[in-house]
């Protein structure tokens, strides 16, 4: 068993590599468990697992919900940047005389480094008193570029002979192998054998909320407010670029509408903003536009894969091997064999992973990164495999499914949710409803069931801090450098502080997003909750133990026969000995601070992995080509949920994603100009409310006591990884024929047909 991981190319990769999957400096941060407890009944929580309304849900629906451009400061300057219209030049020269002789402008800089490789590449920046004015000034900066040959047609740039995008290397570069067993003679071994290829394209984030960064200098102190994922990331990449200490740089991020991976790194535009701060000594403001979130702040990448596996005739998997060429434009694409690697037991598997180089705008993680892809075509694979074998899908994928790490690591981890995942929810689709025969009904219309297996991987990172401090008139606050991208950090502080502490949500005020306060990773990878929860609950299991201390003596009693109860204290042994919580922080005489920590994790990532089937049922108009969704079911094995409430939106928006990516969205590139031609949110396509069918989201009772103090695991990735593969193979189930590329567009599913009629 050889893997071999090569470098990533591109920094937001890179980043995102280190911080969420822990192979950076962090992965020493992962301490072994000596023994492992006995999984068993989840303890009874008052308020943990149950359902609590957000704790800031008002103040967001009623619109008094800060975000960054809502941020106004005294003095504050409208900051705009010039972006280059050529997806390939060199900038001969850069005139800024007219943009600065304008009234009202107090900054203009050049930033170009004399080469373009994407339209959108950032080339100028103004600084003024008003936008108007800033954009006027934009106007008035005369840029002479020399266009040069590019190519923003993947296929085309991995042609020999194609613009060479890098000026360091070539377009094709390895960026992954992996190897198990033997895979020609798992082949050899094999009854049945199919190759089949899958396509994924190229989609943008489109946050609600475009990126947005408010600089200002006290002095030597920067302040950044950003719409960020991760404020302690930011903070240190803002230190970095302008060469000053991180310790004189503070970001704060209040509410944000949506990052998905796009907002997890410094960006560019934010040290711009905090450049001309400094220049004009006023707090400068920079919106990204929509178009701009198009063309510079990320995309997920394209991936074509091709999937070649043997069987034999009950299913049993011999061999499983997967090409994947991928394009991020100028960073790096997406692994997407993660997926086929772990999920399935099979012995022999081989990988082989490129990406290709074309002149757009980097990549960035989108939410579940290579996952999302990898399932597309491993879960479409599994379902033409279980046809060519003559099996139901489902019942492949439970004879295959793996409850260990590749290879097996002797480590008594393993996955207990799955096949609960597979059962329970095929329970609530009615699987058995399905077409026996992919495409057996007749008519115009055509109904299918698919389903489509996730895992997602929880890996080390450094251990997330909290603190509850503790006011002697009773008043409790949580404070974490955490930051709530929309998940509802805030509600899943509160809810873990009250049951701790025996108090209601309320009760707790909750402190975040903002670089000064106890370290937090990025919001990445799905680790906000099951980091942020168990730090929480860390510093609240210390409290409640002092507090004990102190109700013991005042009832005279033992510390061990102290009951919290109903904001009041009594002793076990004699119920009539009682004190109100009020007098007992009363006793603290001043304000104290318990600090939470991450508590350590077991060196099996496995054990953190999370596992979801989902289950889809669509109806396709076989004339035009058009898809419905009419019925979701998603199973997760989270381990334990802290909110339901909150959880269930997060599979909700999960799956609105992944329908809207599996029939709408793609970013179309124009090969004359080289920009996007779908920069906006007309052309380019969200599934709306209208697309959402009823859904029903699933949380398989696990107990894994190992993994935390909490036991619980992510849910931020997992339920956009399976969703688009579920409804491509409900309708493949439905016609017969699987479309094989996402967005399964009504043309595509047309031509898609066309070839099923003509036996192709
Ligand atoms: Mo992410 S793609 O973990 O925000």
């Amino acid at each position: 068993m050889a893997r071999k991981t090569f470098v990533d190319i591109g920094d937001s990769s890179r980043l995102y590599q280190d911080e969420a999957r822990g192979t950076g400096d962090q992965a020493g941060a992962q301490t072994p468990v000596a023994a492992v407890p006995a999984a068993g009944a989840r303890p009874a929580y008052r308020l943990i697992g149950k359902r609590t309304a957000r704790v800031d849900g008002r103040k967001i629906v009623t619109g008094r919900a800060e975000y960054t451009q809502d941020i106004k400061l005294k003095g504050m300057l409208s900051g705009k940047i010039l972006r280059s219209p050529h997806a390939a030049a060199e900038v001969v020269s850069v005139d800024l005389a007219a943009a600065r002789a304008l009234p009202g402008v107090l900054a203009v800089l050049n930033l170009t480094d004399g080469r373009v490789r994407y339209a959108g590449q950032q080339v100028a920046a103004v600084a003024a008193v008003n936008e108007k004015t800033a954009d006027r000034a934009l106007a008035l900066i005369k840029v002479e570029y020399k266009p040069l040959p590019f190519v923003v047609d993947w296929e085309k740039a991995k042609e020999t002979g194609a613009p060479q995008v890098q000026s360091d290397r070539p377009n094709v570069q390895a960026i992954n192998d992996y190897k198990r067993g033997d895979i020609e003679q798992g082949l050899a071994e094999a009854e049945v054998v199919l190759e089949r290829t899958y396509r994924t394209g190229s989609e943008i984030h489109n946050t609600t909320e475009t990126h947005g960064s408010i600089a200002t200098w006290e002095g030597e102190q920067l302040t950044v407010y950003d719409s960020t994922q991760a404020v302690h990331s930011v903070r240190d990449g803002l230190a970095r670029a302008l060469k000053m200490p991180a310790a004189n740089v503070t970001v704060i991020k209040k509410y944000m509408g949506g990052g998905f991976g796009s907002k997890l790194g410094v960006n560019e535009h934010t040290i711009v903003a905090a450049l001309l701060s400094r220049e004009t000594e006023r707090p400068v403001k920079i919106l990204l536009s929509r178009r701009d979130n198009a063309l510079c702040v990320g995309n997920r990448p394209i991936t074509q894969q091709t999937i070649k596996a043997g069987a034999k005739k009950d299913g049993t998997l011999t061999a499983l091997s997967l090409v994947n060429y991928t394009c991020g434009g100028v960073g790096s694409g997406d692994r997407t064999s993660e997926p086929l690697i772990d999920i399935y037991k099979c012995p022999n598997v081989k990988v082989d992973e490129w990406t290709v180089f074309m002149n757009t705008g980097a990549s960035r993680p989108t939410r579940a990164p290579g996952h999302t892809q990898g399932a597309f075509a491993l879960e479409g694979f599994m379902d033409e495999f279980a046809s060519a074998l003559g099996m139901d899908p489902l019942e492949l994928r439970k004879k295959n499914y793996s409850t260990r790490n590749r290879g097996d690591t002797g480590l008594p981890y393993s996955s207990k949710g799955l096949d609960k995942c597979y059962e329970q929810g095929a329970n609530a689709i009615g699987w058995e409803r399905r077409n026996k025969i992919p495409g057996a009904g007749s008519g115009r219309f055509r109904r299918g069931i698919g389903v489509a297996t996730s895992i997602w991987f929880g890996a080390g990172v450094p251990g997330t801090l909290a603190d509850l401090v503790l006011y002697p008139d009773g008043s409790v606050e949580a404070v974490c450098g955490t930051q709530d991208i929309g998940c509802g950090t805030r509600t899943h502080m509160a809810v873990v502080a009250a049951e701790t502490l025996g108090l209601e949500p309320r009760d707790i005020t909750v402190k975040l997003g903002n670089s000064d306060y106890p370290y937090a990773p990025s919001s990445g990878g799905s680790l906000t909750t099951p980091s942020v929860a168990p730090a929480v609950r860390d510093a609240g299991l210390k409290a409640m133990e002092r507090l004990k201390q102190l109700a013991a003596r005042k009832l005279e009693a033992k510390p061990e026969d102290i009951i919290a109860e109903n904001k009041t204290f009594r002793v076990r042994t004699a119920p009539d000995k009682t004190i109100a919580y009020a007098d007992v922080f009363r006793d603290l005489r001043r304000e104290t601070v318990f600090h939470g920590e991450r508590s350590g994790m077991p060196n099996d990532k496995f054990a953190f992995n999370t596992f979801g089937a989902h289950f889809a049922e669509v109806e396709v108009d076989t004339e035009t080509g058009r898809i419905r969704v009419l019925k979701y079911v998603a199973a997760h094995d989270s381990g334990q949920i802290i909110n339901v409430q909150t959880a269930e939106s997060q599979v909700i928006g999960a799956i609105t994603q992944g329908i809207s990516t599996a029939l709408f969205e793609e970013r179309v590139m124009d090969e004359t100009t080289g920009n996007p031609v779908n920069p906006n949110l007309r052309d380019y396509k969200i599934a709306t409310s209208l697309d959402i069918p009823e859904t029903t989201a699933i949380f398989v009772e696990v107990s894994d006591p190992y993994i935390n103090n909490l036991g619980t695991k992510g849910l931020g990735e997992p339920p956009r990884i399976p969703s688009s593969a579920a409804v491509a193979n409900a309708v493949y189930n439905a016609v017969g024929v699987h479309v094989k590329e996402i967005p399964m567009t009504p043309p595509r599913v047309l031509r898609a047909l066309e070839e099923k009629e003509a036996g192709r």
